[in-house]
C-alpha cells in the first residue's frame, strides 16, 4: 500500500514526531510512506514525493512541521477538491493520514462526501477543540510555554504593584487560558465559555488589595476580544498599573513535551494500523479518559468540544 500523509491548518509541536514515526513506522510494516507538502494546497498541486528514513532523521525535537502546513481557501471550491482526489490516484495513494484541526477535519468530511476516501485524522491543534478527544497533538506543549512565559512575568509584576493581563491564543476555545491560569495561580481569567462578572471581581479584588495584595495577573482567551477592555478596567476602576502581553505565535513553536512526543507515537500508529487494516474509512484517532480509539468523521466534526465542567468549576475558586 502506498500510504501519505499531511499537515494542515496552524501548525502544532508533535508534527515532526508524527511525521517521523509515521515514515518509520509505514516502512517497518513493508508498505511505502509519501509527504504530501504544504497542506491540502500541496495536494491540490500535486506537491507528493515518496518519503525517506534520512527526510525524518533528526526532526523529533523540533516544533512546527517539516513537510509545512497551509490553510487552503481553493479546498472550499469543489474543482480543487477533484483535483486534490485526482492526485491521490496518481500517485496510487489508498491511505491518508491527516494531522489537522477542526477546519482540516470539516474540509476531510466535505471530501470523503464527494469521493472514495481513506483517511484517518490526527487531532492536531493547540487550541484543545476537537470533539471526542480530551487532548490534542500540541496543547501540552503550548501550555508549558504559556506556562513558562507566565513565571517570568509573574516575575516583574511582582517586583512592581502592576496588574498583567496575558492574552493566550485557543480561537474560540477557552481551554489553553483555563489550564494555565489554574496551573500559574492567575487572580483572574476570562473564556468565551463563562460570562464574567466585572463587578463581583471588583469587590474582591478591591478587598484584597486594601488587605495588601500588590499585583494581579489576568489571563484573557483570546476568543473574547476583551483584553484591552480588561486592562482599561483593572487601570481605571481598581486603580492598578496595568501592561498587557499578548503572547500570540511562540505558543504555537518550542520542542515538543515527553507528552506530545508520546502522544504522537500513539496517535500515528494507530492511524496507520487502521488504515493498513481498512477497517472502516474515514476515522480520526482519539484519546479519552487515558483510552485510545476512533470516532467517524461526521461525529467529530458534527459536534462540539465542551470544556471538562470540573476545570471549569475551578474558575471560581481562582483566588
Ligand atoms: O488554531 C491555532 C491558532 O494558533 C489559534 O490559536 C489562533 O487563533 C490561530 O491559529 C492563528 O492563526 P494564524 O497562524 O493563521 O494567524
Amino acid at each position: 500500500m502506498a500510504l501519505a500523509i499531511l499537515c494542515s491548518g496552524g501548525d502544532a509541536p508533535g508534527m515532526n514526531p508524527a511525521i517521523k514515526r509515521f515514515v518509520d513506522y509505514v516502512y517497518e510494516k513493508g508498505e511505502t510512506p509519501y509527504f504530501i507538502y504544504n497542506g491540502l494546497e500541496g495536494l491540490i498541486d500535486g506537491e507528493i514525493k515518496q518519503a525517506t528514513h534520512k527526510d525524518v532523521a533528526g526532526i523529533l525535537h523540533h516544533g512546527g512541521t517539516i513537510i509545512r502546513s497551509s490553510r487552503s481557501k481553493r479546498f472550499y471550491d469543489y474543482t480543487y477538491r477533484k483535483q486534490a482526489y485526482e492526485n491521490l490516484l496518481k500517485y496510487q495513494i489508498n491511505g491518508l493520514v491527516v494531522l489537522g484541526g477542526d477546519g482540516s477535519f470539516r474540509a476531510m468530511e466535505q471530501m470523503s462526501r464527494e469521493f472514495d476516501l481513506n483517511f484517518v485524522g490526527i487531532p492536531t491543534t493547540i487550541d484543545n477543540d476537537i470533539y471526542g478527544t480530551d487532548t490534542c497533538l500540541g496543547v501540552d506543549t503550548a501550555l508549558n510555554v504559556i506556562r513558562d512565559a507566565l513565571d517570568k512575568i509573574r516575575d516583574t509584576a511582582s517586583s512592581f504593584s502592576r496588574a498583567f493581563v496575558v492574552e493566550v491564543m485557543g480561537r474560540d476555545c477557552g481551554y489553553l487560558a483555563v489550564v494555565s491560569a489554574i496551573s500559574s495561580g492567575a487572580e483572574i481569567c476570562i473564556i468565551p465559555e463563562v460570562d464574567f462578572n466585572k463587578k463581583v471581581a471588583e469587590i474582591h479584588l478591591k478587598r484584597e488589595l486594601a488587605e495588601g495584595r500588590s499585583y494581579i495577573l489576568a489571563i484573557v482567551s483570546e476568543g473574547t476580544k476583551r483584553t484591552q477592555e480588561i486592562a482599561h478596567w483593572l487601570e481605571h476602576d481598581l486603580g492598578m498599573e496595568t501592561r498587557i502581553t499578548v503572547l500570540g505565535h511562540i505558543q504555537r513553536g518550542g520542542s515538543p513535551t515527553v507528552y506530545d512526543r508520546l502522544l504522537a507515537f500513539e496517535f500515528t500508529i494507530r492511524a496507520v494500523d487502521h488504515l493498513l487494516l481498512s477497517k472502516g474509512a474515514n476515522k480520526v484517532v482519539v484519546i479519552e479518559a487515558g483510552r485510545y480509539g476512533m470516532r467517524d468523521i461526521g461525529d467529530v466534526v458534527q459536534n462540539r468540544y465542551q470544556i471538562d465542567p470540573a476545570l471549569l468549576s475551578s474558575l471560581n475558586r481562582l483566588d
